[in-house]
């Protein structure tokens, strides 16, 4: 029975979508099936698995309608073990043809119940917004991974974000728990970022990953290539921290506190993005 892991964070830019795919293809590397539902409009964790809209293909946007099931829906992608339940543009329409819709906040989580056994995690990438998309997604969910930015705002909007997953879980959804908190985009040599790694820690004891995602260039250029970094570059930095968040989820390595910051500034230390981009020419 799958596990569903919603990625949320209302605010843009935060690695929402970095994470879904990334965590996504470290996962069934891992050989731990696994299903990506993209269920942001913009369609990023779509085009960063190598995915197109084509005409006539179903996507989440007929799912959540009830025009088709998720097995018609899901396409096969790279790595094995890895699907996708993908979205486009009409994904826009869904929010508003759902404000009078009967069960409007259920219609994803009725969907994935026929394909829960198929899949160990289900990863749901979430739009940049509290809306009805975001609802689905948490109502469909076990737990929440909040990315977190390492940067001068991090914590702002957090608070929001946290209501509204408390009042899901009162109200709609009273299994939905936190999965943790995830601070991404980690700079070594900005002094900030280290800041705000501690301070996060301190704001939410017990609820950050160990695992903390490096600023990595290699990250940002995968998705232009249709891939995961995990397939792009796998000895990126990028592409171990995923790896090693992959562990950290299902339990499967241990990496505490310390040693994940002090890897995350080791690594960084030895190899610079700007060493590894030298290294493996402009890919
Ligand atoms: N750890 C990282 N290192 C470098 N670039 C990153 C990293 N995480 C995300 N990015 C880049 O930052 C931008 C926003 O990330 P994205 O995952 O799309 O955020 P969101 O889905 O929350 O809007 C993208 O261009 C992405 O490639
Ligand atoms: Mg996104």
């Amino acid at each position: 029975m799958a596990r569903v892991i919603c990625i949320a964070n209302q605010k843009g830019g935060v690695g929402k979508t970095t994470t879904a795919v990334n965590l996504a293809a470290s996962l069934a590397l891992q050989q731990h099936p696994t299903l990506v539902v993209d269920l942001d409009p913009q369609a990023n964790a779509t085009s960063g698995l190598g995915a197109r809209a084509q005409t006539g293909s179903r996507t989440v946007y007929d799912v959540i309608m009830g025009e088709s099931t998720v097995e018609q829906a899901v396409r096969t992608v790279e790595p094995a073990g890895l699907h996708l339940l993908a979205a486009d543009r009409d994904l826009v329409g869904a929010e508003l043809e759902l404000v009078s819709a009967l069960a409007r906040e259920f219609r994803l989580s009725e969907a994935l119940k026929a394909v829960r056994e198929r899949y160990e995690v289900i990863l749901i990438d979430c739009p940049p917004s509290l809306g009805l998309l975001t609802v689905n997604g948490l109502t469909s969910a076990d737990a929440v991974i909040v990315p977190l930015q390492c940067e001068y705002f991090a914590l702002e909007g957090l608070s929001a974000l946290m209501d509204t997953i408390g009042l899901i879980k009162q109200r709609l959804n009273p299994s939905l728990a936190v999965a943790g908190i995830l601070l991404t985009m980690f700079d070594t040599r900005n002094s900030l970022s280290h800041q705000v790694v501690d301070e996060v820690r301190a704001h939410f004891p017990d609820q950050v990953f160990n695992t903390v995602i490096p600023r990595n260039v290699r990250l940002s250029e995968s998705p232009s290539h249709g891939l995961p970094v995990s397939l792009y570059d796998p000895a990126s930095r990028g592409a171990q921290a995923y790896s090693d968040l992959a562990r950290e989820l299902m339990g499967t390595g241990s990496a505490d506190k310390e040693r994940a910051v002090s890897a995350a500034t080791e690594t960084a230390e030895a190899k610079t993005d700007e060493e590894e981009e030298r290294e493996h020419g402009s890919a």
